[in-house]
């Protein structure tokens, strides 16, 4: 078992960090956040991911897991230090700003007692972990040569520590064989397979996996609006092409557009990388091009359906950038309800767990207490987060709190025809709309 020290307790430190321990190595998260720390000591967990608290809360009862705000006592006697630091995307608007990842392999530098590999896990473009390299060379040179590897992280928010337990692939880019198996080793007892290679390949991995999932998700909105226009069923369309093995069924739900931490900046960052090496990325260009326009779309849409929306009032379902994850990052329904309310509508939205978060980055509405009290006086509803909560309603209480009769299924994940049967119009992206039912008309009357 091995000795390893994560730097950074975001979602892909505090998860692999609780993953490893989990596996049975011995782990000490850092972080410099002093009062991060002290929470997490606490068993205070600052995320919700469905199983970490749990996961953390074990391994630190078995002793297995441990948390420092001290790099030099947290990492002291470690084999393999991981870098798990954020990569926003940087002023320029295209690409990755990388100061995180060199301030924390600079400290890694002067604080460690002995010469550990350093493994990069934060998404950074191709290169990183050479620059890495040096900066470590430069800063202990009695050290050098550094050995450093790219493990490049692919869990899922909200199902992170599933993930994480059970990945699909390994990727390990070292800059010497002993260190990709010495890596490698950490993962013993996964059956899944392990991919090693250089540090360019692995870290271009990542990126290619991210800028393709999203590509799927353009490619499919994108479809879903000539569908929508020619009164053909995205829903249908997608289930007949994801039978096809050769392209899967998987991230084709047409939406509101993809959003969280990683699709947006990783797009822009991988056309960044390709530009500055003259390479003209015009499909990567367009997705991030398609996926802005899909939001645009789905207001108009909604102004259309409701002739205007001054004076409006929209109910938002939904306000993190997917459901089981309190993560509102470049989630498209803050991006649709500033433009609602630009277009001078009223919002009220409610979310399980993305509320206070969202008014911290000032969305601008009133965050209700339950998608009831969202439905309330609503003239149309927008399901913009797929949360289970959302999929189970009692529509014929909606329909009672609504003053309009607008469903707007951003997800496609509703029930059409039990929203027609409580006397409502159900709209889709991509779909057919379902008008209320006679029955229901007659009833409301
Ligand atoms: C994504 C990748 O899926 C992970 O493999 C990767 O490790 C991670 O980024 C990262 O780089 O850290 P994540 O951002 O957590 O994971 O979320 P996804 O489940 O991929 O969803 C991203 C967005 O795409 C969400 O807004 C989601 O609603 C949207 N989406 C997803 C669709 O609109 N349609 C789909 O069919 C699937």
């Amino acid at each position: 078992m091995a000795r390893v020290s994560i730097i950074g307790t975001g979602y892909v430190g505090l998860t692999t960090g609780a993953c490893f321990a989990h596996l049975g190595h011995d782990v000490t998260c850092i972080d410099i956040d002093r009062e991060k720390i002290a929470r997490l000591r606490e068993g205070d967990v600052p995320i919700y991911e469905p199983g970490l608290n749990e996961l953390i809360d074990t391994n630190v009862r078995e002793g297995r897991l441990h948390f420092s705000d001290d790099y030099t006592d947290g990492l002291r006697d470690a084999e393999i230090v991981y870098l798990a630091v954020g990569t926003p995307t940087a002023p320029d608007g295209k690409s990755a700003d990388l100061k995180y990842v060199y301030a924390a392999a600079a400290s890694v530098a002067r604080a460690l007692n002995s010469p550990a590999i350093v493994v990069n896990k934060s998404t950074s473009p191709v290169g990183t972990a050479t620059a890495v390299a040096r900066i470590l060379d430069a800063e202990r040179p009695e050290f050098a040569p550094w050995r450093v590897a790219s493990n490049p992280e692919f869990l899922q928010e909200g199902s992170a520590v599933h993930d994480c337990l059970n990945p699909a692939r390994v990727v390990i880019g070292a800059s010497d064989p002993e260190s990709a198996d010495h890596v490698a080793s950490l993962y013993d007892g996964m059956t899944c397979p392990i991919v090693t290679t250089d540090l360019n390949t692995a870290e271009m991995i990542k990126y290619a996996s991210n800028a393709f999932l999203a590509t799927r998700i353009s490619f499919v909105n994108e479809v879903a609006r000539i569908a929508d226009a020619l009164d053909a069923d995205i829903k249908t369309v997608t289930y007949g092409m994801g039978l096809d093995p050769r392209i899967g069924p998987a991230f084709l739900n047409a939406g509101l557009g993809y959003g969280g931490s990683c699709f947006p900046k990783d797009v822009l960052a991988l056309a960044h990388m390709g530009a500055s090496a003259g390479i003209e990325p015009l499909l990567l260009e367009s997705v991030t091009q398609v996926n802005s326009d899909q939001r645009r779309w789905v207001v108009e849409r909604i102004s259309e359906e409701l002739g205007g929306l001054a004076g409006r009032t929209i109910g938002l379902w939904g306000l993190t950038f997917k459901p089981n994850t309190d993560d509102v990052r470049e989630a498209p329904a803050l991006d649709i309800a500033r433009q609602l309310a630009d277009r001078g509508a009223t919002i009220r939205a409610y979310d399980p767990m993305g509320g206070q978060h969202a008014r911290n980055l000032g969305f601008p509405g009133v965050v209700t207490a339950s998608p009831y009290d969202t439905a309330s006086g609503a003239d149309a509803l927008l399901l913009a987060t797929e949360w289970d909560e959302f999929l189970t309603v009692d529509w014929n209480r909606v329909a009672y709190r609504m003053r309009g009769s607008l469903v707007f299924d951003g997800r496609n994940r509703l029930d059409a025809e039990e929203i027609a049967r409580s006397g409502l119009r159900y709209v889709g992206i991509g779909r057919r709309t379902v008008e209320p039912s006679t029955d229901a008309e007659e009833i409301s009357a």
